[in-house]
């Protein structure tokens, strides 16, 4: 490990110290500590954590690291300081925003998230990827977390740090986050050796749920038994649990998470007025698109009973529907025996 990432490291430790001693102990970190408060993060979370506070001015960074005598070019290359406009020197990059520090799985810190404080945006700043720090291979929270999804052999995976740390504190201590981004191979091989079932807890507007459906492939493609969980219009798990309790986010929304294959059914049913006869033969079509592949007959079974139910169509004929729709599969591409990573649910591969 070359000097640059030693320095690197350790002037990330000492700074996540210094943002959480700001935020926890002086005047300028008062507004950050209502914030944080008025949105229910507890004392215990925010040490747990170890959340901060990077106050408004431009140099609070630039003076620590300097009298501890960090080169502050590399200190710009990793991501903790910015250039100056006119280049003549730098300014802190996170300025009156609650910092977030993210760790890797050693529990290093590698990075930072600052969210302003209210409205406005960008709402977080993270740093920028750096020899220290890769967001397609960083989950948060997963070096706290990784002791209990070992036990469990369970993960939860959320969107966002605000779910993590609000779930920790509703007793789900095998939460992690992505960074913002889309879920990568990397971090599901990952999270793969630590666990084999995941539930994915994405938010409940539009584009979590189109998020959580992406990641399916990404999640089977590893192995994982995976669940969803659902949450109603709009809130995210964090909103969930703030306005209906942990208890109820654990029995209500973890509990009754769903297979892979129901939430598909359900994501592509929001697309059909099902009052309409045109409606239920177009929902039905596209049912079978994730029905008819699955290589159990049982499995096809059972969600073509629920379906039957459902839409007040016979079994038969959604059988005989299903069976049509697995010979004109047949024509374009054989079956064979689940040599379709897609839609095997990973569960005959180990
Ligand atoms: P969300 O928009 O769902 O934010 O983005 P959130 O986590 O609910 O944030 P709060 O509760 O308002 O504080 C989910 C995640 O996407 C990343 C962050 O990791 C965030 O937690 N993100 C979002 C960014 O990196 N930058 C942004 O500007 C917004
Ligand atoms: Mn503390
Ligand atoms: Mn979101
Ligand atoms: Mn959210
Ligand atoms: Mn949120």
């Amino acid at each position: 490990q070359s000097r640059e990432m030693e320095q690197l490291l350790q002037a990330h430790e000492w700074s996540s110290k210094l943002y959480h001693f700001l935020l926890k102990n002086t005047e300028h970190g008062k507004p950050a500590m209502d914030y944080l408060k008025s949105r229910g993060f507890s004392d215990k979370a925010i040490d747990t954590f170890q959340i901060g506070f990077a106050p408004a001015r431009w140099d609070t960074l630039v003076q620590f690291l300097e009298k501890r005598s960090f080169d502050l070019e590399s200190m710009e290359k990793g991501g903790l300081l910015s250039p100056k406009q006119d280049g003549s020197g730098f300014v802190d990059r996170f300025r009156d925003r609650v910092i977030f520090p993210l760790h890797n799985r050693n529990g290093k810190v590698i990075a930072f998230a600052g969210r302003i404080l209210g409205e406005g945006g960008p709402k977080y700043l993270n740093s920028p990827e750096s020899k220290l720090f890769s967001k397609s291979r960083t989950l948060y929270n997963l070096h706290q977390a990784k002791t209990e999804i070992r036990k469990s052999r369970q993960i939860v995976l959320f969107e966002g740090y605000g779910d993590v740390i609000s779930a920790w504190e509703s007793g789900v201590h095998n939460g992690v986050a992505t960074m913002g981004t889309a879920l990568t191979e990397g971090h599901a091989s990952m999270m793969r050796g630590l666990a084999d079932e995941i539930i994915v807890c994405y938010d409940g507007d539009q584009a979590g749920q189109a998020a959580a459906l992406k990641s399916i492939p990404i999640l089977e493609n590893v192995g994982f038994v995976i669940k969803v969980a659902l949450l109603s219009e709009g809130m995210d798990p964090d909103e969930f649990i703030q306005k209906y309790g942990g208890e109820r986010f654990k029995h209500q929304v973890l509990d009754g998470a769903v297979s892979s294959v129901k939430f598909r059914l359900i994501y592509l049913k929001k697309n059909h007025i099902l009052l309409e006869e045109g409606g239920k033969v177009a929902y039905i079509k596209d049912a079978m698109g994730v029905i008819a592949p699955l290589p159990s007959p049982t499995e096809r079974e059972i969600y073509l009973k629920e379906l039957s139910a459902d839409l007040q169509v016979s079994f038969d004929s959604l059988k005989q529907e299903c069976n049509e729709f697995r010979m004109a599969m047949q024509k374009k591409e054989p079956l064979g025996d689940n040599n379709d990573k897609r839609w095997n649910n990973g569960r005959h591969k180990k």
